[in-house]
């Protein structure tokens, strides 16, 4: 198929539009550099030896976004295109709604305009709000989300459902991420967030290139193996994959379609650090801090339906996430820059 990559550029984007590509598939990428640059895009031709149509756009501008659909034939949109810190999203909550709504109405409207019809989404675990139990399930009602972050992506996904409804010709397959790591295997493209990380991983891979100085471990009082907040990592390149899966299936299948991207299984802080320190013979400083708000105990996926309706299962472990988050960082340690 021809996919359209809005947010392409970005560290998901990025890693998918390798495996689309070695799949078979042809893509384009729409992106404002919001949150990325064009040197991603240039590795990616690199590694997959393509050169890939490139748009500098932003997708909430209609007229953008049908200028490349009258330029090209798009069988496909995967949609990438978010603003995603969470802290930053309480504090402008309509820049988040602003960007993120917006972008899937304007590409909602152009591709009903060109009559393309199969829609992937980068939705999150964060819908489920504060898990009653774990794993998270599907058909779990949908909490309320803890940040305005949280709430874009569940009203994007009943804006979805609703259009699906709406037009039964659409397909469009919601993908549940949980937490993303890890990085190619080439370490030529990886997560590059500005500024101080947000994120555990790329704070990790941040110390021990010594960019800063000592990992805050936040909160060791949780009801958990050892205290530590407990999330279900998965690898960067089995994610990208799971697309790959998602867009294969959306050619033969109408309506819409929620589906958890986990691994099913879930690793404490303190036990990323030690794998991490294991597997690429570092030792990471850190100490202990007051929890942070918003965090939930557990958060870990139940990736039956994946494997089910997708017939795509997580095949790399913790070992290979640790490998190469520190191969992508170590060998650019100030990322693309
Ligand atoms: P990212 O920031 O690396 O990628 C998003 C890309 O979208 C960036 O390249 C950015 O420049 C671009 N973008 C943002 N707004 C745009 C606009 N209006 N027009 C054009 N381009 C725009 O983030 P990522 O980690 O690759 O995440 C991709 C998607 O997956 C996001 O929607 C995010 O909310 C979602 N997600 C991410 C995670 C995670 O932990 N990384 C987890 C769950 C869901
Ligand atoms: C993981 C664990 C922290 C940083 C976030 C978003 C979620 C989704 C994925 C987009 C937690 C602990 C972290 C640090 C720490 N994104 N931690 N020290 O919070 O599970 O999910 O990213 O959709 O919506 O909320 O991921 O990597 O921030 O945290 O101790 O410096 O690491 O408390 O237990 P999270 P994370």
């Amino acid at each position: 198929m021809n996919v359209l990559l809005a947010g392409g550029a970005g560290y998901i984007g990025s890693h998918t539009c390798v495996e689309l590509i070695e799949a078979g598939h042809s893509v384009i990428i729409a992106d404002n550099f919001a949150n990325s640059c064009p040197e991603a895009v240039r590795r990616v031709e690199e590694i997959t030896g393509k050169k890939i149509p490139l748009y500098e756009a932003d997708v909430c501008d209609s007229a953008a976004v049908d200028k490349i659909f009258s330029e090209n034939k798009i069988d496909a949109v995967i949609h990438f295109a978010g603003l995603k810190a969470v802290g930053e999203s309480v504090e402008k909550p309509l820049m988040y709604y602003r960007n993120n709504i917006d972008s899937t109405l304007t590409l909602l409207e152009v591709m009903k305009k060109y009559r393309v019809n199969n829609f992937i989404f980068s939705s999150s675990a964060t819908v489920y709000g504060v898990p009653k139990t774990v794993p998270l399930v599907e058909t779990m009602p949908t909490g309320s989300p803890t940040n305005p972050y949280g709430w874009t992506k569940l009203m994007m996904e009943q804006i979805l459902t609703d259009t699906a409804h709406a037009n039964p010709e659409m397909s469009i397959v919601i993908l549940r991420y949980f937490n993303p790591i890890g990085a190619h295997k080439s370490g030529r493209i990886g997560e590059d967030p500005n500024g101080i990380p947000n994120n555990l991983m790329p704070y990790i891979t941040q110390v021990a290139a010594g960019r800063l100085p000592c990992l805050g471990v936040f909160g060791d009082d949780y009801p958990t193996r050892d205290g530590t907040g407990v999330r279900d990592y998965i690898h960067v390149v089995d994610l990208a994959k799971g697309h790959v899966k998602a867009i294969d299936y959306s050619g033969a299948h109408k309506g819409v379609e929620i589906v958890n991207l986990g691994t099913g299984t879930g690793y404490s802080v303190l036990e990323i650090v030690k794998a991490f320190e294991k597997v690429n013979n570092l030792t990471i400083s850190y100490e202990i801090k007051p929890r942070r708000a918003g965090d939930v105990a557990e958060c870990y996926a139940d990736a039956g339906k994946a494997e089910r309706v997708l017939g795509w299962k997580a095949e790399k472990n913790l070992e290979d996430m640790c490998y190469d988050a520190w191969k992508w960082q170590s060998k650019n340690v100030n990322g693309y820059k």
